[in-house]
């Protein structure tokens, strides 16, 4: 047995082993080829069964439960997915690729698990939306402890030491002129006026970095620069209609 397999099984108890299988395969299957007609928010919920909760699983449609927990003979889902019986094949037009009819035979018969309740369906991209790290619930990490003239802040901290650890030192500290070109940049893709380089030059106060910041934040030229990559991201383009 490998050193990884010998991991996964001390660190996964079985009902977590289960939600994993559940989550990958079984979830998708049926919201891929099933919640079409029959889910609550199918058009029309075929045969009367519902496969998007557990309950309304167990429960099955008009002729009975769709599954049996560990008894495949008399999981109607089961007997519908192997194409045997004529009167009922599903998917109705397609019979699923083998992989799935076996993952979902395997799912059947050690049990069933289930964690789907009466809440309505989410899909399987609000499934992983959900999994995504900005849903997750805030954490204080430790703060490294390294030391570097280089650190201002903890944030410095966490940086300074996984640049450390790739081998990457910091590199000189920039002038001010420098900074103010490169703050402009980043934030709104334009260079600063030449009176701009000079007010922040000439200003000795020991926020006048975050000043600048703050009004490049609230400036229009911000908006619109990262605008045009949200705008990729959800695909938008001008059509000749
Ligand atoms: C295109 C629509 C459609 C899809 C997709 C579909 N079904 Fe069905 N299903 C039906 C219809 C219609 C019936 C009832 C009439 C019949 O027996 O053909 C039914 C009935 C059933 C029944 C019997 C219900 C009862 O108690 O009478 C089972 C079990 C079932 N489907 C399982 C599935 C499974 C599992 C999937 C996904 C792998 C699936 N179906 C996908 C349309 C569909």
């Amino acid at each position: 047995m490998s050193v990884v397999m010998l991991l996964a099984l001390k660190g996964y108890s079985q009902s977590s082993q289960d939600q994993q299988f559940f989550e990958s395969k079984i979830r998708p299957i049926l919201s891929q080829y099933c919640y079409d007609c029959h889910s609550s928010k199918s058009a029309k919920i075929k045969g009367g069964l519902k496969l998007d909760t557990k309950d309304s699983t167990l429960k099955g449609g008009n002729t009975g439960p769709a599954v049996v927990p560990k008894d495949l003979d008399k999981s109607l889902l089961i007997k519908s997915i192997r194409y045997t019986d004529e009167d009922l094949s599903m998917p109705p037009k397609k019979k699923l690729p083998d992989d799935a009819i076996k993952d979902l035979e395997r799912w059947v018969s050690t049990g069933a698990y289930d964690p789907r309740n009466d809440t309505p369906t989410i899909t399987v991209s609000e499934a992983l939306a959900r999994k995504h790290w900005s849903y997750e619930p805030l954490r204080r990490p430790p703060v490294p402890q390294v030391q570097s003239k280089w650190i201002n802040n903890e944030i410095d901290s966490f940086i300074f030491l996984s640049a450390k650890n790739k081998g990457i030192l910091p590199s000189q500290e920039a002038d001010k002129k420098t900074l103010i070109r490169r703050v402009y940049y980043t934030l709104t893709g334009l260079p600063p006026t030449i009176e701009e380089v000079e007010a922040f030059v000439n200003d000795p106060s020991t926020d006048a970095y975050e000043k600048i910041v703050n009004n490049l934040l609230s400036s229009r030229a911000f908006g619109e620069k990262w605008a045009r990559h949200w705008f990729d991201t959800s695909r938008y383009s001008d059509t000749t209609g």
